[in-house]
């Protein structure tokens, strides 16, 4: 595994790399989740790429880009035995002074994540498109945790014509259902006993669906209900939204994006699952 941090190194790598290239992008503290993502690239690739860079431009100013969780011996310990190359660029490599050019995906980065995070996106596609620039990957590997990134990425890819496949990965979870992410470690054990009611709150709307339920009110009503029961929880959105458009739905119309942010404290957590046809 060699471990680099200029645009150069990358690029000389690119070039010297023979067969399909696979790219896991992340913000490093990894768990199984990512390393997931990395397996399914090794899978399907000659060589695998991971970056790890903490993107200031996707955190709002009252966000945690500060205190985002780091810990590189582990990260680069858990990809050793399942990466090519990492590429963990600095700042000042990938926003020198004076940068000024931005990436914006319209209309489904106005909903969910988008409507709570104002130029969330924009900092994600900014830097996923320069990263794909840079390692010039066959396929890139997303989670389905973050859904509507995926969403994002895939249309970025599609409306500027990039040449390569986005490949999306199923949810990983704690035994107790709890989605796994790098912010899980900033819950007090009180929250983190209280987390998994989000879960448990897909898995209602999924059985509500398949009894047969058509207003999507009603999910999104029992969601409610059930979380507001758990005192530590506080629900910043909870929705049922077209798969495609992600735009809430009234009638229940399949495939449909079930997703929801929670905070427990300052932490704040999200979730989905897909229901199908
Ligand atoms: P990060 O949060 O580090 O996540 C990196 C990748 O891991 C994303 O594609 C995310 O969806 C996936 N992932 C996270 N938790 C997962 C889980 N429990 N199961 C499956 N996959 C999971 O997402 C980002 O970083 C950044 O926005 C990035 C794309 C790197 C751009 O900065």
């Amino acid at each position: 595994m060699i471990v680099i941090k200029t645009i150069a190194e990358m690029r000389q790598l690119r070039k010297d790399a023979a067969g399909s290239v696979g790219f896991v992008p992340t913000m490093g503290f990894l768990h199984e989740g990512h390393i997931s993502l990395v397996k399914r690239a090794k899978k399907e690739n000659a060589v695998v790429v991971v970056s790890i860079f903490v993107n200031p431009a996707q955190f709002g100013p009252r966000e945690d880009f500060k205190k985002y969780p780091r810990d590189i011996k582990r990260d680069l310990a858990l990809l050793e035995p399942l990466t090519d190359i990492v590429f963990m660029p600095s700042t000042d490599e990938m926003y020198p002074k004076n940068y000024s050019s931005w990436v914006e995906v319209q209309d489904i980065t106005e909903e969910l994540e988008g409507a709570a995070r104002p130029g969330h996106f924009r900092g994600v596609s900014t830097i996923v498109n320069k990263l794909f620039n840079i390692v010039e990957p066959t396929k890139a590997y997303f989670g389905q945790k973050d859904a509507q990134q995926v969403a994002v990425i895939k249309k970025m890819v599609r409306d500027l014509n990039m040449n390569l496949q986005v490949v999306a990965c199923p949810t990983v979870r704690e035994k107790d259902g709890l989605a796994m992410s790098s912010r899980n470690t900033y819950l007090t054990s009180e929250q983190r006993r209280a987390a998994p009611v989000l879960y448990k709150a897909l898995m209602l709307a999924k059985e509500l669906a398949a009894q047969g339920e058509k207003d999507a009110g009603v999910l999104r009503h029992e969601m409610t209900e059930l979380i507001e029961k758990e005192s530590l929880a506080d629900i910043e959105y909870i929705s049922v939204a077209d798969n495609e458009t992600l735009k809430e739905i009234h009638r229940m119309k399949l495939p449909a994006l079930v997703s929801m942010a929670v905070k427990f404290g300052k932490t704040r957590l999200i979730d989905n699952i897909v229901l199908n046809r």
